[in-house]
């Protein structure tokens, strides 16, 4: 499967898919990684793993010229699947319906729950005792979308938004390398009701809450 990453800053979930992507007789192949911030620093990890890099400005511009253009780029890649790692651009209906359900994100929260740029302020002004992140095919509407795996990480009364993340972010390295495996495997169906079946998941000591174990 020829994967494509679109990122907007750091990409240390990139940095996950590329090593993940590595290992040998894994079923995907990052063949493109793009970013709407041309000083994003996790185009610089593509080019350090030999992947061919897009830098297309979103900036200044209308929606419809950037997606067109980034449409272009993955279509000129023949890309199968695109992984939204960091991108911190909002995409119209019309681009995500042309995906289909050949576009999936990453969000550090357990969705439904705290949607947006601040998930992890929103978790700890809440007071909820647990956090996490998501992986889900992409909707229209922002971080909503057909669920495909979550990992849950404790939230300490000592925690900041700083020291939660770190503990998110640890999660989403293992669950968006084993989401994008799924994919690729096939194993990975939408139902007509937009929820996620995955097929034949092996059990494994994960050390983390993830559902569906792998
Ligand atoms: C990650 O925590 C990702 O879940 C989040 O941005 C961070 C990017 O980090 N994405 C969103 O909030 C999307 N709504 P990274 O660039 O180091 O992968």
């Amino acid at each position: 499967m020829r994967v494509a990453v679109l990122i907007s800053g750091r990409g240390t979930n990139l940095i996950s898919l590329i090593e993940a992507t590595k290992t040998p007789g894994f079923p995907a192949e990052i063949v493109l990684v793009a970013s709407n911030r041309p000083q994003a620093e996790g185009l610089a990890h593509a080019t350090a793993a030999g992947i061919p890099t897009a830098a297309i400005p979103s900036q200044g511009r209308s929606r419809e010229d950037f997606e067109s253009d980034l449409d272009q780029a993955l279509v000129r890649a023949r890309v199968d699947l695109v992984c939204l790692a960091g991108f911190m651009r909002l995409l119209t209906p019309g681009f995500v319906a042309g995906w289909g359900d050949r576009l999936i994100n990453i969000h550090p929260s357990l969705l439904p729950a705290f949607k947006g740029a601040n998930a992890h302020e929103q978790a700890i002004a809440s007071g909820v005792r647990i956090a996490g992140c998501t992986v889900h095919f992409v909707r229209a509407d922002m971080d909503t979308g057909p669920i495909i795996i979550q990992a849950a990480v404790p939230v300490l009364a000592t925690d900041d938004k700083a020291t939660l993340a770190a503990r998110v972010l640890a999660a989403e390295h293992r669950i968006y390398p084993m989401a994008l495996r799924w994919i690729a495997e096939g194993k990975v169906t939408v139902d007509v009701d937009d929820r996620v079946t995955i097929a034949d998941l092996a059990s494994a000591e994960t050390g983390l809450l993830i559902s569906p174990a792998p």
